[in-house]
C-alpha cells in the first residue's frame, strides 16, 4: 500500500506506530520499500554518514536533490521526505519556498523537513501554502550544533521544555503534517505528543512518540564515529563488511578469486587462432 501524508494522519488517529528510516541511495531505499517502511527521510545526516563531514552544516541543496532522486527511483510505496539543509530556509520565506520546490520538482520527493520552532513557522506556512507537506524538527536540532555547544539533549529544564511544547503547538498551527522530536527526555516527548493532533516521530525521545526514525548506518552498525545512547544496533553490518573486504583482499592476492565459475569461456578453436596470429605478428 502506498504511504502518503494521509498514512501519517490516520496512524495517529488509529494509534498505530509509524516507522521511518533514513536512506540516501537507490538500493537501500528499494530494500526498505520492499519491507514496508512508512517513510524514508533523505536526511542531511548524509553529510556525516555518507560524505564524512563532522556535522550537517556543509550539506547543500544539490546534495539532497542528488540523493533524493536516487531514493525516489528505489522506493515506490514509501513516503519520501527530504531534509532542507542549513541556510536553505533560514534566510527568508522566499528561499524556503523555492528550495522546498526544488526538492519536489527536481528530487521527486513528496515532502520536506526543516529544523526549528516558532521562528520558522512563517516558512512552514508558506511552504504548506505552496502545497508541499512539511515535517518540522525540534529538540536537538543538529543544524544548531554551534548554538547548543555540541550535540546535547534539549528540554531538560522548565523554560526550555515549555518552549518546545509551545513550538510544537505553533508548528501544528502553521500547517506541518508531523514533527520529529530529537534528543529530548521521554516524558517531555510524551507530553508534546499528547498535546498536538499531528504525529510525532521520535529519535532519542522515548517510545511515547507516534513513530520512530533512525539513521540506517547507525542501526546497522556501519558508522562508529559517534554512537549516541538512543541508538539500537539491529545488526553489525560494519564488521561483516570488513570481514568480506579482508577475504576479498586475501583471495585476490592468493589468486583464489576469480575462480573458474566466475570466468567466461572461449572455444579452443578461436583461442588457437588468436595465439597463432599473435605468433605470426
Ligand atoms: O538528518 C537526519 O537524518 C535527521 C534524523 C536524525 C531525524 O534529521
Amino acid at each position: 500500500m502506498k504511504n502518503t501524508v494521509l498514512t501519517f494522519k490516520n496512524s495517529k488517529k488509529e494509534n498505530k506506530k509509524l516507522t521511518m528510516l533514513t536512506a540516501y541511495d537507490y538500493s537501500t531505499a528499494k530494500l526498505m520499500d520492499e519491507v514496508g517502511i512508512n517513510a524514508i527521510l533523505v536526511g542531511d545526516s548524509l553529510g556525516m554518514v555518507m560524505l564524512g563531514y563532522e556535522d550537517t552544516l556543509s550539506v547543500t541543496i544539490e546534495d539532497i536533490i542528488h540523493h533524493t532522486k536516487a531514493v525516489a527511483r528505489g522506493a515506490k510505496n514509501t513516503l519520501i521526505i527530504s531534509d532542507m539543509p542549513f541556510m536553505s530556509y533560514q534566510t527568508s520565506v522566499y528561499d524556503a519556498v523555492c528550495n522546498a520546490g526544488r526538492l519536489i520538482k527536481e528530487g521527486n520527493s513528496h515532502a520536506v523537513k526543516l529544523e526549528g520552532g516558532e521562528e520558522v513557522c512563517p516558512q512552514i506556512k508558506a511552504i504548506v501554502d505552496a502545497s508541499i507537506p512539511v515535517m518540522a524538527h525540534i529538540g536537538l536540532t543538529p543544524q544548531s550544533v554551534n548554538e547548543f555547544g555540541g550535540f546535547k539533549v534539549q528540554g531538560k529544564d522548565v523554560e526550555t521544555a515549555q518552549k518546545l511544547i509551545d513550538a510544537a503547538k505553533a508548528i501544528e498551527q502553521a500547517g506541518a503534517f508531523s514533527i520529529t522530536l530529537e534528543g529530548i527526555p521521554a516524558e517531555l516527548a510524551e507530553i508534546i505528543t499528547n498535546s498536538i493532533s499531528i504525529p510525532t516521530i521520535g529519535i532519542g525521545a522515548g517510545n511515547g512518540c507516534d513513530g520512530q526514525v533512525l539513521v540506517y548506518q547507525d542501526m546497522l552498525g556501519m558508522y562508529s564515529n559517534f554512537t549516541p545512547k538512543f541508538i539500537k544496533r539491529y545488526a553489525e553490518l560494519g564488521s561483516y563488511m570488513k570481514d568480506a573486504f579482508k577475504e576479498y583482499i586475501n583471495e585476490v592476492q592468493s589468486g583464489a578469486f576469480p575462480g573458474p565459475e566466475h570466468t567466461y569461456a572461449i572455444s579452443e578453436e578461436v583461442i588457437n587462432k588468436i595465439k597463432g596470429d599473435q605468433q605470426c605478428n
